[in-house]
């Protein structure tokens, strides 16, 4: 069975006017529509890159998932049970079994902490074992994660370096013993030089240890290196999905195509360009209905601003692109 299934799942953010519309041009409410009817499946022990460029909603879905951000409509399956409105032991329940790495690690580690005290904080706020079992635990994951502990149990995160901070992060998520990680863009505040070696180490662990994964990246040959399957994202719509190397090496969406034609950039925060693409990308404010790549697609015509394809969770091994025009582009 999948261990996670995202049905139809949608998140709205409203945007709150400015004064004067509020208060003379009475102008209707306004949404950014982040994530649009997303159907996406993640079987067990399975890595799922999230791939797409900035703002297409990588990280909402991200939030949606560890159970710190409502969604708008749609559902969110845990090993078959909706997540949605969770309380009390289930909910504590849930946030153990899916943690977080986070994308900066100087800024979500508590300063005043020492490594081994920011590793045993989620497992003593959780009441999960006795203080000796707890410390055995951190002394064997700080291990683990190349952070041998005779010399980082005492150190505080100003004293480390930044890929030093990512490995006590990725401890802090392993130590309670996840059935699921979520890795949003975990590499792309490191120093390059370092950025393999903590792409090894989840990988590693992740085989170790039999976890399921969501990891985020702009970078399609990092995906391509760390995920099982791959989801293409644009303005909130998923564009395709499949097995990563079909993705990344025969992809089928007009949208994937110029994606996987792009030059990586060394700062992957910063808004690019796509070659063979006219215009740029916006905000997903109040979108029309269809394919929000349409605009700037070569192939689209009414059919595609009308109405978008929606993936299907079927067949999760199935390669699928979301285009009313994939017999044109396959010919052509
Ligand atoms: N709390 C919020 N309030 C209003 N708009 C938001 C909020 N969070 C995200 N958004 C908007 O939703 C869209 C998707 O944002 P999101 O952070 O999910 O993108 P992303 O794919 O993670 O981008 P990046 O690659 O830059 O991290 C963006 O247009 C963003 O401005
Ligand atoms: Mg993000």
């Amino acid at each position: 069975m999948e261990i996670l299934e995202l049905d139809h799942l949608s998140r709205h953010f409203e945007i709150q006017p400015g004064f004067i519309d509020r208060v003379i041009r009475r102008h209707p409410m306004s949404y950014i529509k982040a994530v649009e009817s997303l159907n996406v499946s993640i079987g067990n022990n399975e890595i799922l890159g999230i791939a797409g460029e900035s703002g297409c909603g990588k990280s909402t879905t991200c939030t949606m998932v560890s159970g710190l951000l409502e969604p708008t409509s749609g559902d969110i399956r845990y090993k078959g049970k909706s997540i949605i409105g969770l309380k009390g032991e289930e909910l504590r329940q849930y946030r153990r079994s899916v943690q977080m790495i986070f994308q900066d690690p100087y800024e979500s580690l508590n300063p005043r902490f020492r490594a081994a005290d920011i590793v045993a904080e989620g497992p003593r706020a959780l009441d999960l074992w006795d203080a000796d079992e707890i410390d055995h635990r951190v002394i064997e994951i700080l291990n683990a994660v190349g952070l041998p502990a005779h010399k980082y149990t005492e150190r505080f995160p100003h004293e480390l370096s930044g890929g030093e901070r990512q490995r006590v992060g990725i401890a802090s998520a392993l130590v309670m013993e996840p059935e699921m990680i979520i890795a949003d863009e975990p590499l792309s505040m490191l120093d390059v030089s370092i950025r393999a070696g903590i792409l090894d180490l989840i990988k590693e662990l992740q085989e170790e240890r039999q976890f399921s994964s969501i990891y985020v990246s702009h970078d399609l040959s990092i995906l391509g290196n760390v995920a099982d399957r791959v989801l293409i994202m644009y303005l909130g719509q998923a564009m395709e999905i499949g097995p990563a190397k079909d993705v990344i090496l025969n992809p089928r969406h007009p949208y994937t195509r110029a994606l996987v034609g792009a030059v990586p950039i060394p700062d992957p925060r910063s808004r690019r360009a796509i070659p063979n693409i006219r215009g740029d990308i916006s905000k997903p404010i109040d979108p029309p209905p269809g394919c929000r790549f349409a605009p700037r697609c070569p192939h689209a015509d009414s059919s595609c601003q009308a109405n978008f394809v929606e993936l299907s969770t079927e067949d999760p091994n199935a390669h699928q692109a979301a285009c009313h025009k994939l017999d044109i582009i396959a010919d052509g």
